[in-house]
């Protein structure tokens, strides 16, 4: 990569490498002026002091002379005294009748020493600071935030009072950050073209580091001409700046990192923009480095988001599969979703003793939403009649007792016409007939409460009727089997059949290669219909073997089941008729009691499920 370097002549100007300073002690040594020119000679700068402050002496190399002040003996590592003593504890001793030949070499020495270990500092300092952001940025999920950290940490590492982050968007450049400590900036919402007549503009279309010691004395020759008049308004003077490319594994650029106004103190707002400094070399490498890190950064961000909508569009898929099968449970899913993660976050809020010590972060509410999600997702594997099944007989059942009462009745006429009774004879069997057809479809109804002497007349219909041509009863001892279910519309085999739809969603979500934060995903849908006391199924699992998450979307899918209006084996209830079952559940030992209370006290089926009426209904949720 090409390196653009502008330094104007009469700019603001310091050598690259570490700067050295010695403070000679105490200020008006008569070896003051020696000591001066030979720190000149060696390229340091040169700090007369007065030995009053640990701040006056903190991080220079001092020369003491010790023949016009007292010190200890032990005086140091960075210490050259001048003294006729040889027994001090410092770098170097300069006896008085010697500074003139031996001052230089000694100061050469050590300035040397300061250097080096000033490089290795700095160098250290850089593997710390990448390491640092490589570690901050990895743990990012949102890309504004991401964008945001990028540049903190350039600002703080580079100590540019501001900074900006333009991202490259379709042919264009966008501005994706803005910071500045001195003010408050706005960035623009204008998009930059990538060409040379913009200083991010130019870094992006050529690939190459652009810095700039001082913005207003860019040389006419050059391309860019920046125009910062927005700051202007504002009082800020931008002066030197330095912009490094941001490029992908394949050394494309994909955005560009911009730094403002170097200064001595990283965070403080500028007092001057005389203080201004230029970026060094040594801040280029470490910007382009930092660059880098941030475009590998934002790239694997752009892959985990495309994975994230990937899967979100294959899961939203699968709730559509089982939602057309079943359309009259439509919504179920994403209302059950939202219902357990709004449980899920009050849980957490709450500072109730009920719920001391459970908390879900926001990764652990994103793994109960898609266990929710799909939590019904094995009804796929449920047959449809069952699924669907509305009433304790099939359609088809009821229309072949229907077909035989129909008989039953041509039956009755034929032996009127035999005369083997009478035309009131006739008209009390066919009043007979349609109440005990009545009879047989009020108890065909899954929400019907019947009564033993309601089983004892079906039993005497079955008794009372045989269809001649048929060689049948009416009712067979199969159909009052059926019609005499106690609760809901299924027997036994077919509540089978529908409670293996826990098993089948289970079976198909452990075969998914979820990531480490989804990965308890199955096994939170695996539980739903488990309950506390053990009695649930498919594992009978006992409360304190079901994940919490899971004994919240319990309630959830129960109030659903419950208050949904258009299932087909029941009607809708309203949320405080819900409330009383749930608190039932919960007296039972069955699901959360304080959780319930909780999801009523915070009102949080509003606007997610609406009150319905009132009715008698079936009260199993499937
Ligand atoms: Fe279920
Ligand atoms: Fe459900």
């Amino acid at each position: 990569m090409s390196f653009v370097r502008v330094t104007p002549a009469g700019g603001p100007t310091r050598a690259d490498g570490p700067r050295v300073e010695v403070a000679m002690v105490p200020a008006t040594s008569p070896y003051g002026a020696v000591v001066k020119a030979a720190t000149q000679r060696v390229g340091a700068s040169f700090v007369p002091v007065d030995l009053a402050t640990p701040a006056d002496v903190a991080g220079r190399i001092l020369v003491v002379d010790l023949t016009r002040v007292m010190v200890a003996s032990r005086l140091g590592r960075r210490v050259i005294a001048i003294s006729p003593r040889n027994d001090l504890d410092c770098y170097d001793i300069v006896r008085p009748d010697e500074v003139d030949l031996r001052m230089e070499r000694a100061l050469r020495n050590l300035v040397e020493i300061e250097r080096l270990q000033s490089r290795v500092r700095e160098e250290r300092e850089t593997v710390q600071i990448l390491n640092e952001i490589g570690f901050a940025l990895s743990a990012m999920t949102e890309t504004s935030d991401l964008l945001q950290r990028i540049l903190t940490h350039a600002r703080r590492a580079l100590r540019a009072d501001g900074g900006s982050i333009y991202l490259l968007e379709k042919g264009t450049l966008r501005f994706g950050a803005a910071q500045n400590d001195t003010i408050d900036f706005q960035p623009s919402r204008d998009t930059l073209p990538i060409d040379d007549n913009s200083l991010a503009g130019f870094v992006a279309n050529r690939g190459q580091v652009l810095k700039i010691d001082d913005v207003d004395r860019i040389p006419h020759s050059a391309p860019y001409k920046p125009k910062y008049t927005n700051d202007r308004r504002m009082g800020y003077r931008t002066r030197s700046a330095l912009l490094v490319p941001m490029l992908d594994r394949e050394s494309a650029v994909i955005g560009v990192l911009a730094l403002f106004n170097r200064k001595t103190i990283p965070g403080i707002p500028l007092a001057s923009f005389d203080r201004v400094l230029p970026f060094t070399e040594r801040d280029a490498d470490l910007a382009r480095s930092i660059a880098s890190q941030a475009a590998v950064a934002m790239e694997n961000h752009r892959l985990y988001s495309d994975i994230r909508n990937l899967f979100h569009g294959f899961v939203t898929a699968a709730v559509t599969v089982i939602e057309a099968r079943d359309p009259s449970t439509a919504g179920h899913s994403h209302r059950v979703a939202e219902l357990t993660t709004r449980l899920a976050r009050a849980v957490s809020d709450s500072n109730e003793s009920d719920f001391l010590g459970v908390r879900f972060s926001n990764q652990e509410l994103e793994e109960l939403n898609y266990a929710s999600l799909l939590h019904d997702f094995g009804k796929v594997g449920v047959p449809e009649r069952v699924l669907l099944k509305a009433d304790k007989l099939y359609p088809w059942e009821l229309e072949r007792i229907e077909g035989r009462f129909k008989l039953a009745a041509m039956q009755s006429q034929l032996e009127c016409l035999r005369s083997e009774y009478g035309e009131e004879g006739l008209k009390e069997k066919l009043l007979r007939l349609d109440d005990d057809l009545l009879h047989v479809r009020r108890m065909n109804r899954p929400g019907f409460r019947f009564r033993p002497s309601d089983i004892d007349e079906l039993t005497a219909i079955g008794n009372r009727w045989y269809v001649e041509v048929l060689k049948q009863p009416l009712v067979s001892n199969d159909d009052v089997r059926r019609l005499c279910i106690p609760r809901g519309s299924l027997d036994a085999d077919e509540r089978k059949a529908i409670e293996t739809h826990v098993v089948h969603t289970y079976n198909f979500l452990k075969v998914i290669p979820w990531t480490r934060n989804l990965r308890r995903v199955p096994d939170l849908a695996h539980a739903h219909h488990e309950k506390l006391d053990g009695s649930g199924y498919p594992r009978g699992l006992s409360q304190n073997q079901i994940p919490y998450g899971a004994r919240l979307m319990t309630i959830a899918d129960i109030f659903d089941a419950l208050t949904a209006g258009d299932r087909p084996y029941k009607s809708a209830l309203p949320v405080e008729r819900a409330r009383s079952i749930l608190m039932e559940e919960a007296r039972a030992g069955h699901i959360e009691g304080p959780a319930v209370e909780l999801f009523y006290a915070r009102r949080l089926y509003e606007g997610v499920t609406e009150s319905r009426r009132d009715t008698e209904a079936d009260q199993g949720s499937r």
